[in-house]
C-alpha cells in the first residue's frame, strides 16, 4: 500500500479552518471542495492514460488523453459525497458510482445498504472518496468489494486519518494495488472512535446536523 500525506501550506491552511469548530457548514462545504481538488491532484499522479496526437494551429503536437475505461470516482455515503464535486472537477470525464455503508450494530462491520456500480468493473481504476479514514472498516470494505467486482487499483482520498486506520487498511490490502492520499495524518484514535484531534463529524458539519 502506498500512502501520501499531502505536505503544502494551502492544503494545511483548509484543513485548519475545517478542524476549527467554529467553521459554519457553508464555509465547510466549500473548502472541503476546494480541498480535494488539491488531493485529487495528487491522488490521480497515476491515472491511466495514452499518448495522442493532436493537431495545433500550427503544427501537430504530443500529448496524453485518460484512457479507456474511464477511473470510476466513488463515493463513500454520506459524508463521501460532500468530496465528490471537488474531485470530479478536475477529472470531468470520469464516471461516478455510489456505496452506501452503515455499520451493522450486531456484527460491528460495515454493511453496504446502497450501490450504484457500473456492473463490470474489470480492469477499472476506482478512486474512493471517504473523509475520516478512522477504524479504517468502511474504507476495508468498499476497497474489498470494488477488487472483488474486478477493479485492478484503489485510490482512497480522505481529509484526515488516524493511525490506526492506516494500519488496518494496509494489512486488509496487503498485495493489492492499493494508494491512500490524506491531507493530514492525525495522532490517533479516541475511545468513541473519533480521530484525534481531527474535525469531529464530518458528515454533520458537511451537512449541518450540529
Ligand atoms: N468519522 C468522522 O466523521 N469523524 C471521525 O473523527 C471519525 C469518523
Amino acid at each position: 500500500m502506498r500512502v501520501h500525506v499531502a505536505d503544502h501550506p494551502l492544503i494545511t491552511h483548509k484543513l485548519t479552518v475545517l478542524r476549527d469548530a467554529t467553521t459554519p457548514s457553508p464555509t465547510f462545504r466549500a473548502l472541503a471542495e476546494e480541498l480535494v481538488t488539491l488531493l485529487a491532484y495528487e491522488a490521480t499522479r497515476g491515472v491511466r492514460v495514452e499518448e495522442v496526437v493532436v493537431t495545433t494551429p500550427v503544427a501537430q503536437a504530443k500529448g496524453l488523453a485518460i484512457s479507456s475505461p474511464r477511473p470510476l470516482v466513488v463515493p463513500i455515503l454520506r459524508a463521501g459525497l460532500g468530496m465528490l464535486e471537488g474531485m470530479v472537477k478536475l477529472v470531468p470525464t470520469a464516471e461516478v458510482g455510489f456505496l452506501g455503508m452503515v455499520r451493522n450494530e450486531e456484527t460491528l462491520q460495515p454493511d453496504i445498504y446502497a450501490e450504484r456500480l457500473p456492473d463490470d468493473l474489470s480492469n477499472r481504476q476506482c478512486f474512493v472518496l471517504d473523509p475520516m479514514l478512522a477504524t479504517g472498516g468502511s474504507l476495508i470494505a468498499a476497497i474489498d468489494y470494488l477488487f472483488a467486482r474486478g477493479a485492478v487499483d484503489v485510490t482512497c482520498v480522505c481529509l484526515i486519518a488516524a493511525p490506526e486506520g492506516l494500519a488496518a487498511v494496509e494489512a486488509a490490502t496487503a498485495g493489492r494495488e492499493v494508494t491512500i492520499v490524506v491531507g493530514a495524518l492525525d495522532e490517533k484514535l479516541n475511545e468513541l472512535g473519533y480521530i484525534v484531534p481531527g474535525l469531529g463529524d464530518a458528515g454533520d458539519r458537511l451537512y449541518g446536523t450540529v
